[in-house]
């Protein structure tokens, strides 16, 4: 029997349950927190909407200040400089993982954006197009 053949097996079941198990936090999360909207008022969700709040600027302001203007690279924090890792899920395997977080940062960041909070719709059409990207 030859001896590499089951490590390299082991290996790639384990990068596949990975890769299944990530794609699956994303979707159940993404997916919980939608229904959360939707029960909060929202309609259909569109991601193209979604898109257009992220890059939309009030007052100087934007999702981009911080996140950068392609959601596949890193960001860098408008205020302290600190860097700010990817938001795509698909470069960054650990977004929109945690619905908690996904909540607190949303709430952060509207207002701070915006200058008041995102409504449902808002939320869910963002969260929509974030985690195809
Ligand atoms: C002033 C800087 C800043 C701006 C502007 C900003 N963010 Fe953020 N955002 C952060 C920081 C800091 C974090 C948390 C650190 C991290 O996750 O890397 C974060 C995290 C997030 C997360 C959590 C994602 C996850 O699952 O890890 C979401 C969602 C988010 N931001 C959405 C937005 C939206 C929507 C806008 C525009 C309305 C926006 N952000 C604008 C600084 C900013």
């Amino acid at each position: 029997m030859n001896p590499i053949m089951p490590a390299t097996c082991w290996a790639l079941a384990a990068a596949l349950l990975a890769t299944s198990v990530r794609a699956a936090d994303v979707a159940d999360v993404t997916q919980t927190l939608l229904q959360t909207f939707q029960s909060s008022g929202a309609g259909a969700f569109s991601a193209s909407d979604g898109k257009a709040l992220w890059f939309q600027e009030a007052n100087g302001r934007s999702c981009t200040n911080c996140h950068s203007k392609d959601v596949n690279s890193s960001g860098s924090h408008q205020r302290t400089g600190k860097v700010i890792e990817p938001m795509s899920p698909s470069a960054n395997p650990r977004r929109l993982t945690d619905q908690k977080k996904v909540n607190k940062w949303f709430k952060r960041n509207c207002k701070w954006t915006l200058g008041r909070d995102c409504t449902a719709q808002e939320k869910g059409d963002t969260l929509l197009w974030l985690s195809q990207q």
